[in-house]
């Protein structure tokens, strides 16, 4: 299962981005295919949905491959970064019945609990579906350590939380749900299967 990292900010000195490869580290140990998807690799200068430039083509190779996303994401005041939203934006379809949980940052004590509320409505408009589960990193810049590494050792079990729900998710919007009631129709309504439905089940034919 490929689960891709979105990290959302392009700024220079992001805090955003301790946060976004300790996620990633955490998604490997659990043996998901991943990556990071890195918003400066997808910098446009203006809206564009036409789904014709190349980074349109790359992001959407991505996300049509990808069964659930996780967004790192921090507060700028008080909703996400607007390179984000134009990234989000070159493409549409491709992201429908996907789950996305996000991580959400801030340097103040709420966590990016705001940005995360006004992704989650994008997200929505997107015909992805938010995860209710989330993770914040409050005061960000006391939580890794200068190596890189996170301090405070509970985080592992919160994004290991995270990722537990988006594949119960991600498995159970796979199939659309009802798609071994598909399956049983069409085998019922084939010739063969009409066969055998009539042989076993006389009365119901
Ligand atoms: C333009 C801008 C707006 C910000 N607005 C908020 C905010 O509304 N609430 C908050 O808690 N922190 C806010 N911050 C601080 C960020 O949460 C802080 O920079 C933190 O390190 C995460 O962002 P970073 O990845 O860019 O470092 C803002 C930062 C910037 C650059």
């Amino acid at each position: 299962m490929y689960i891709p990292i979105i990290l959302g900010t392009a700024r220079e000195g992001r805090q955003s981005e301790k946060v976004a490869k300790f996620v990633l580290e955490q998604v490997k140990k659990t043996g998901l295919e991943t990556e990071l998807i890195d918003v400066r690799d997808y910098h446009i200068r203006a809206t564009n949905n036409t789904g014709e430039i190349p980074e349109a083509k790359r992001l959407a190779e991505k996300v049509v491959r990808a069964e659930g996303f996780i967004v790192v994401m921090p507060e700028y005041n008080h909703t996400y970064p607007g390179e984000l939203k134009m990234m989000l934006d070159m493409i549409y379809e491709q992201y429908a019945r996907k789950p996305v949980g996000i991580c959400a940052v801030s340097g103040g004590p709420l966590g990016g609990a705001r940005g995360m509320q006004a992704l989650r409505l994008t997200c929505i408009g997107l015909g992805m579906h938010p995860l209710q589960e989330a993770v914040y990193f409050p005061m960000v810049q006391d939580l890794f350590d200068e190596a890189g590494k996170i301090k405070d050792p509970s985080y592992e079990k919160k994004v290991k939380g995270l990722i537990d729900s988006l594949i119960w998710h991600a498995k159970a919007l796979k199939g659309g749900g009802w798609s071994w009631l598909k399956v049983f129709i069409r085998y019922r309504n084939s010739h063969m299967g009409m066969a055998i439905w009539r042989r076993t089940c006389p009365r119901n034919s």
